[in-house]
């Protein structure tokens, strides 16, 4: 039987993070993607060598020539400038635009039935360059960021309440910035709202805390963003694809009205299987969250209109 293959591009702390966790999950054999092809073969040969050690078995390769890619399932797109402290994620708009334009094309050239998760930054707009430079369907390109929004959510809620934080879900909504929209009315803690648990003011200074999560570790880090979480959860949403799983998880889709936007990346909850994304549930959303939302969206548009007067 051929085992699935997923290729990450950009061998940076996401991407070598990425292949780490692919591998020892086991969820195929995985190939890493940098311009400097030495430092991906490097990686590759390095976790590789971790294998008989840790027991996982993938193979793993590295370089820079993207024909190692050939024929993979999932491809996930790390590629780009991280942020330093004192830059908003949108600072990073042009540089990575062009970054992620090139990898997508070669991407899409050698894997034309692959599915994208897009991970570099700005998020949601970067997911638009993706699908204009490979021409995928809506159900090949997802970005991630509502996993690892949610995460950050769920990891926040599970110190505040002293639980654990298998028994915490939540999700966010929206694009993945400073408008985000974490959803406290959806969050269960072991099948509890979380109303029933927390103060309206330590919720909000929760979701506050979610919204500046990225940048927290930014300030901490001082030399570049995080990566940990922020490749659990690509990998997260590449087994979701590989095994079929059907799951429902927060990413970013090309919206096709579904919350009254048209034709815009932005987060919400997606099933994901074998092909991609296979549905937008329709979630009820109060009068408040629509408003979030539709700011949060119209976020995303003013960056995705910028991108396109800079001609990227
Ligand atoms: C973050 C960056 C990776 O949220 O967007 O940590």
């Amino acid at each position: 039987m051929r085992r699935p293959k997923i290729s990450v591009i950009g061998a940076g702390f996401v991407g070598s993070t990425c292949a780490h966790w692919a591998a020892s999950k086991e969820l195929g054999d995985v190939v890493l993607i940098d311009i400097n092809g030495d430092a991906a073969q490097g990686k590759a040969l390095d976790l590789f060598e971790a294998s008989p050690v840790e027991g996982f078995d993938s193979k793993i390769v590295g370089g820079s020539d993207y024909s190692l890619t050939a024929d993979s399932d999932v491809v996930i797109i790390t590629a780009g400038l991280p942020r330093k402290p004192g830059m908003s994620r949108d600072d990073l708009l042009s540089t990575n635009a062009k970054i992620v334009k090139e990898c997508a094309t070669q991407v899409a050239k050698y894997s034309p039935h692959s599915v994208l998760i897009v991970v570099s930054n700005p998020l949601d707009a970067m997911c638009h360059v993706a699908m204009n430079a490979s021409q995928f369907p809506r159900e090949r390109v997802l970005g991630m960021a509502g996993v690892l929004d949610g995460a950050r959510f769920r990891s926040f809620i599970a110190m505040e309440l002293g639980v654990s934080v298998e028994d915490v879900q939540a999700f966010v909504f929206g694009g993945h910035g400073d408008t985000m929209v974490p959803m406290p009315r959806y969050v269960s803690v072991g099948g509890i709202p979380l109303q029933q648990l927390l103060s309206e003011d330590r919720i909000a200074a929760i979701v506050d805390r979610t919204r500046k999560g990225g940048a927290e570790i930014v300030n901490l880090l001082k030399t570049g963003s995080a990566y940990y979480a922020p490749a659990a959860s690509a990998v997260q949403m590449a087994e979701a694809i590989i095994r079929d799983k059907k799951r429902f998880l927060p990413c970013a889709v090309f919206l096709k009205g579904e919350y009254g936007v048209q034709d815009l990346f932005c987060g919400v909850v997606a099933k994901l299987g074998a092909q991609g994304l296979e549905g937008v549930p329709a979630l009820e959303l109060n009068a408040q969250e629509k408003n979030m939302f539709e700011k949060s969206a119209a976020a995303v548009k003013e960056l995705v209109d910028a991108m396109a007067k800079l001609g990227v």
